[in-house]
């Protein structure tokens, strides 16, 4: 998988799930990204498990769940159960990573570690093997509509290079006002996926958007 586009339900109208679901059904976005904070390790809550099972319901694309939440390893049965497909903790939530990258595998879910903007590459060293994704945060997470952090080009760079080195198969996702403007350099620099919220939901034409966003760059 690569160069492929992950629309964030959290910029969707959430009056309308089932229809915003839909038009992620129809385009060529390779997951539906859901964010689930906790008002703790981010200053802001989303929503929870009961909406990942309805959303799960209606759609066809896996579910690529972002838990910005403290101990998530408490949870990751509920996330299995409501419908994950992809669990991604985050590295500064998770004393006991490689254990809880186990469990999420041990759940026969794909498990992602996540990287907020002043967390480093190197820190990956010891766990990239175990991991099937890894999410560069560019944003400070919590909110949706932030600015891009230019940095995060050059993070994707170092990343691409430690994963070259250990011979990992962890697919790169970035994550966090993703446009136009930067998708290009960011496939570039060896990302994957790239997350987009604002981007998608705000377009007038969000199937096209994640076509564009997809190509960007070629
Ligand atoms: C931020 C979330 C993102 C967010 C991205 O904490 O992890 O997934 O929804 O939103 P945009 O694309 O609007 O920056
Ligand atoms: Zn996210």
């Amino acid at each position: 998988m690569s160069r492929s586009i992950a629309p964030s339900l959290l910029a969707a109208d959430f009056s309308c799930l089932q229809r915003e679901i839909e038009l992620v059904n129809n385009s060529e976005a390779c997951f539906l990204h859901l964010d689930i904070m906790d008002g703790l390790f981010v200053p802001n809550i989303s929503f929870g498990i009961p909406v990942v099972s309805a959303v799960k319901k209606i759609s066809r694309k896996p579910l690529d769940v972002h838990l910005m939440i403290v101990q998530p390893e408490r949870y990751l049965r509920k996330f299995k159960d409501a419908g994950a497909d992809w669990l991604t903790v985050h590295m500064e939530t998770s004393p006991h990573l490689h254990r809880t990258l186990q469990e999420i595998h041990a759940l026969d879910m794909k498990a992602g570690v996540s990287l907020n903007p002043h967390t480093q590459v190197s820190s990956l060293e010891e766990i990239i093997s175990y991991a099937d994704l890894v999410l560069i945060m560019s944003v400070n997470p919590g909110f949706g509509g932030q600015q891009f952090i230019p940095g995060s080009v050059e993070k994707v760079r170092k990343t691409r290079d430690l994963i070259r080195a250990s011979g990992s198969k962890a697919l790169i996702e970035v994550d966090g006002g993703i446009d136009l403007s930067n998708a290009g350099l960011l496939f570039k620099a060896g990302a994957d996926i790239l997350v987009a919220g604002t981007t998608v939901f705000g377009a007038k034409d969000p199937v096209n958007m994640i076509r564009e966003l997809a190509s960007a760059g070629r």
